[in-house]
């Protein structure tokens, strides 16, 4: 069975083929970075426009990279919820066309399900209940995960999320958007200690990362932002504050595999691409006794092969969508969501 996926929830036009739900056949991409880097953060207007420019072409490329014409697709998958409201709205009414068009099912995907989903899809040895941690530019989430599609929210961030403050501080080195792969290679040319910075541990199971953010600011510009002739070298800066960023990420997954008795971690998102972030949740982990599986690097950050796959799933369950099908910008994973 073959799903097209599309996601367009931010600043991604993305769409993807895969059979039954975890083989990927095609995967198209096409990133908005350069129209959002002047303005150092995705604008939605502009990313809304930009998506309904992209999505045929996009969809186009993505069946003809996987060989197959529209007549072998038999669902139509999109990501519906959260994101964007003007950015979903376009991916959810493509979808609709298409899918309304050819007769075929249309599949409604959550975007943070979809990210859980790349794990899975890359890792079969992933069972069910376990803990789902998504790092991302507008998210740092911690779930109990029940299945592909029951995660109920267990810890969230009370402030910035993690790839956002990765995001911020990248905007104050001048290292570049978006900041979390600029920050990685800056910090990888600092040979010495990074300059040291407080993990960002309070708020209990909770994260919080403007706190770090406004540190790295007046460690480098000063309290009143003038500036500081001996502010430190941009580089050791980024590998500080990575550092810091990372030690907090982990040490509170950890903790909540703990309070559960998990003993695996799926982790995806934008922010699970970050290589000291890989190499020290999967070392810490063995400590603890908890396997920590992540989505391959190229699915971490926002992806329709995760759509796709998800989609795929579903639709092999006969949960499909009706033609009413809204776009929602934002929900609650509180209480746990089927
Ligand atoms: O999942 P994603 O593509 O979009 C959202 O759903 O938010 O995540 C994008 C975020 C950005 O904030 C970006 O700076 C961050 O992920 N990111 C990274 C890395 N690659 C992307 N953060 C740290 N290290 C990386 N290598
Ligand atoms: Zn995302």
């Amino acid at each position: 069975m073959l799903t097209l996926g599309i996601e367009t929830s931010c600043d991604e036009t993305a769409a993807a083929v895969v059979r039954d739900g975890c083989e990927v056949l095609s995967d198209a991409v096409l990133s908005q970075v350069g129209r959002h880097g002047a303005f150092g953060g995705v604008v939605p207007e502009v990313a809304a426009r930009a998506h309904a420019e992209a999505v045929h072409p996009i969809a186009a490329k993505a069946l003809a990279d996987a060989g197959v014409g529209l007549d072998r697709i038999d669902a139509v998958a999109v990501t519906n919820t959260p994101g964007l409201i003007g950015c979903l709205l376009v991916g959810v009414s493509f979808a609709k066309a298409l899918a309304l068009s050819r007769g075929l099912p249309l599949v409604a995907v959550d975007h943070l399900a979809a990210h859980l989903y790349a794990v899975k899809m890359a890792c079969p040895a992933l069972r069910y209940p376990c803990m789902g941690f998504i790092v991302s530019g507008g998210h740092t989430d911690l779930y109990w995960s029940r299945s592909e599609t029951e995660h109920e929210l267990t810890a969230s961030t009370i402030d910035d999320a993690a790839g956002e403050a990765f995001d911020k501080v990248a905007r104050i080195l001048g290292l570049g958007f978006p900041g979390g792969p600029a920050i990685e290679r800056a910090a990888a040319t600092c040979a010495g200690p990074g300059e040291f910075f407080e993990p960002p541990m309070r708020q209990g199971e909770d994260f919080s990362f403007s706190g770090i953010k406004t540190g790295v600011l007046y460690r480098v510009r000063g309290q009143n932002g003038a500036g500081r002739p001996d502010a430190p070298e941009p580089a050791r800066v980024a590998k500080g504050f990575q550092e810091a960023v990372v030690h907090a990420l982990t040490e509170k997954a950890l903790a909540a595999c703990r309070a559960r008795g998990a003993t695996q971690l799926a982790v995806g998102g934008g922010v699970a691409a970050n290589k000291r972030l890989r190499a020290r949740l999967t070392e810490r982990g063995v400590e603890e006794g908890v396997e920590v599986l992540f989505a391959p690097m190229k699915f971490c950050t926002d992806n329709a092969a995760m759509v796709a796959g998800l989609g795929g799933h579903l639709a092999a369950q006969g949960r499909t969508a009706g033609w009413d099908l809204d776009a929602v910008a934002t929900k609650d994973y509180r209480r746990g969501r089927e």
